[in-house]
């Protein structure tokens, strides 16, 4: 049986939504960098039932939603460089991974297992007034089975994982459409673990230049994994045509079958992105391939997503 679908901005929608997180159950949310899987943080039967849902590799830990600053304060260690970012960031498109308090409510299998707990506060209106309802920590992966490509629309959600949750909140499509920012602050430096929704430069202007992941002293991110995004087609990157048996998905003065943003903007082309991988598989090419896209502003985590979808895949 397929979830039902209810309109995001109905309070009754909303408070029925509250009321099956409460029983353990699993709701697809709207936020407005993906859609996300939710589940009570506390709960160690509905997040157990989440990693299933998802197909999602246990070691992977989820990111703790919350209303706000004073929420995440219940969860994690509070250092004035994470004030200053929630403060210039929050609600919105930024993640913050900070040492664990040993009293959050948060189950061991939230967060891995690990001692830190990446905690993010959503802007979409219906994902806050969701939290709000459910007065608690909601972890939330994006809303697809492992490795596949991002939803952006209640649809995208209902295709992937209809089947396997509960309710659906459709809030319309996704307006950043690339996930969080992923910043890691432990012993006192910020460490860029995964570009997303919003840009480098922005945070950098508060936190100084960011330490790389995957270096021998910072903190590695397992979601990292080097193949993820992937549609069923191959892609190519980098193309200024296509080939035989290829789909070009283009940018900018690359028109291709489809373009991601014939002005050449990048924010446009973040909030597309996903929602174009898609409809090019279902143009059922052997290859995408992928005009150029510049590496500045979100550009940085358009590319890291394309790079993603791009790598060699498990033999299955
Ligand atoms: O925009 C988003 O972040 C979306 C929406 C739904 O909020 N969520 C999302 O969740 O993208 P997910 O599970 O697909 O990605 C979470 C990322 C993973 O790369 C994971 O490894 C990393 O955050 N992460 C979570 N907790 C961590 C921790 N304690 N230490 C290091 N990395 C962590
Ligand atoms: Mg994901």
């Amino acid at each position: 049986m397929t979830a039902p679908v209810l309109p995001a901005d109905s309070p009754d929608a909303i408070a029925r939504a509250a009321t099956i997180l409460r029983e353990g159950g699993l709701v697809g949310m709207p936020t407005e960098t993906v859609y996300g899987l939710a589940a009570d943080a506390n709960n160690a039967a509905a997040v157990a039932r989440l990693y299933a849902a998802k197909g999602r590799p246990r070691f992977n830990p989820l990111i703790a939603h919350v209303t706000d600053a004073e929420m995440a304060r219940t969860l994690v260690e509070w250092p004035g460089m994470a004030a200053e970012l929630a403060t210039a960031f929050w609600p919105g498109p930024l993640t913050l991974v900070l040492p664990k308090l040993n009293a959050a409510p948060i189950c061991d299998l939230a967060n891995a297992g690990l001692d830190s707990v990446a905690i993010r506060a959503p802007g979409h209106a219906s994902a806050r007034a969701l939290l709000a309802a459910f007065g608690g920590p909601l972890v939330a992966p994006s809303a697809n089975p492992s490795g596949g490509v991002s939803p952006t629309t209640a649809q995208h959600v209902s295709e992937g994982l209809g089947d396997r949750l509960d309710l659906i909140l459709d809030g319309g499509s996704c307006t950043v459409g690339l996930e969080s920012t992923v910043i890691a602050i432990l012993d006192g430096r910020a460490t860029l673990l995964r570009p997303g929704g919003l840009e480098r430069a922005r945070i950098e202007a508060i936190t100084g230049p960011l330490a790389a992941a995957g270096h021998a002293d910072a903190p590695a991110s397992p979601g990292m994994l080097a193949s993820h995004y992937a549609p069923r087609a191959a892609m190519r990157l980098n193309a200024p045509s296509a080939g035989s048996g290829e789909a070009l998905l283009g940018f900018g003065a690359i028109a291709g079958d489809l373009n991601l943003s014939a002005s050449g903007d990048l924010a446009e082309a973040a909030t597309r992105l996903f929602a174009a991988l898609r409809e090019m598989d279902a143009l059922g090419p052997s290859c995408i391939a992928v005009a150029p896209i510049p590496d500045e502003g979100l550009g940085e985590a358009i590319n890291d997503r394309l790079q993603r979808a791009a790598a060699p895949r498990d033999g299955s």
